[in-house]
């Protein structure tokens, strides 16, 4: 049989496998969890063989790289100034995680010009099209840059806790992603719940009023309880998954990272960070 070119075959396989997929953690209120589910949820999928990236895009308080014990502050705005380059700022964390300080690198793109930022904008998509997934990190609170890093992406995980003042926030977060028309996939994660029921009582509250109000699906991604082995891993530096791998918080965020791993992504595959850039200027 003759050899056919197979370029086609090539073409289209890299459509369908094509950019990664993005997954944006926010919460509306601070202190529920959103760093440490992000970083963990990073290395379960790392560990079921996907490549993955890490970004903090919290501008005021990002402790990823406390969580993920990283010693550099070298960040997207250093790329942005000229003093470093992308390479120089990925972190190889934990399972192979490729870690990135966002900064104010971001907004900062507005100082370049446009050949600048477009060659900045080339190496950011080659990066989603290296990767499986990009998981962001964002900050507490709606703030014009956390909405630009959740309308780009295909998946918003809104995290809240059973307490109301949580939960107010995480339904204020799906009530401005509404309002936007966000056309990707939310999903709930109920963080700190004392029992699985509770947390699914919060979940169902928070997707029923959504759905009545907001005719806004929001999915269930899990629930995960309080526990002091997380406090203890977070004074280690360690991430739970690895400072306690056989422990009930750990089979909950795997199991997590496993349905979201099904659930891939909505978007056209402009690049993300286009998308987002687009959103800002
Ligand atoms: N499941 C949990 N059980 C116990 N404590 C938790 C849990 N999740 C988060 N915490 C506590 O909340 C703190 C803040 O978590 P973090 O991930 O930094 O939240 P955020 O990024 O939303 O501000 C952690 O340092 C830890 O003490
Ligand atoms: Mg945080």
């Amino acid at each position: 049989m003759e050899h056919r070119d197979t370029k086609h075959l090539e073409d289209m396989m890299s459509q369908t496998s094509g950019k990664a997929d993005v997954l944006t953690v926010t919460s509306g209120k601070g202190g529920v969890g959103k760093t440490n589910i992000a970083a963990n949820l990073a290395i379960c999928l790392a560990a079921s063989g996907k490549k993955v990236v890490l970004l903090d895009a919290d501008l005021g308080l990002g402790n990823l790289d406390l969580i993920m014990n990283i010693n550099s502050r070298a960040n997207l705005s250093h790329v942005v100034s000229g003093q470093k380059t992308l390479q120089d700022i990925i972190h190889v964390g934990p399972a192979g995680v490729e870690v990135i300080c966002g900064g104010s690198g971001i907004e900062d793109m507005a100082n370049l010009n446009k050949f600048q930022r477009k060659r900045l904008l080339d190496e950011l998509d080659k990066l989603q099209d290296d990767a499986d997934i990009i998981i962001i990190d964002t900050g507490a609170g709606i703030s014009s840059s956390v909405l630009s890093f959740c309308q780009a992406a295909d998946h918003v995980l809104v995290i809240t806790t059973p307490e109301p003042s949580a939960m107010t926030d995480a339904y204020a977060m799906i009530k401005v992603l509404a309002s936007k028309r966000y056309d990707g996939r939310v999903s709930l994660v109920v963080n700190m719940a004392n029992s699985v029921a509770e947390g699914k009582r919060t979940y169902r509250q928070i997707a029923d009023v959504a759905m009545r109000f907001l005719s806004m699906p929001v999915y269930e991604a899990g629930v995960i309880c309080r526990t002091d082995k997380l406090t203890a891993a977070v004074r280690k530096r360690i991430p739970v998954v690895l400072a306690h791998p056989r422990s009930r918080i750990t089979s909950s965020l795997a199991a997590m990272a496993a349905r979201l791993s099904r659930s891939s992504g909505v978007k056209d595959k402009e690049g993300f960070f286009r998308r987002v850039v687009n959103l800002f200027f």
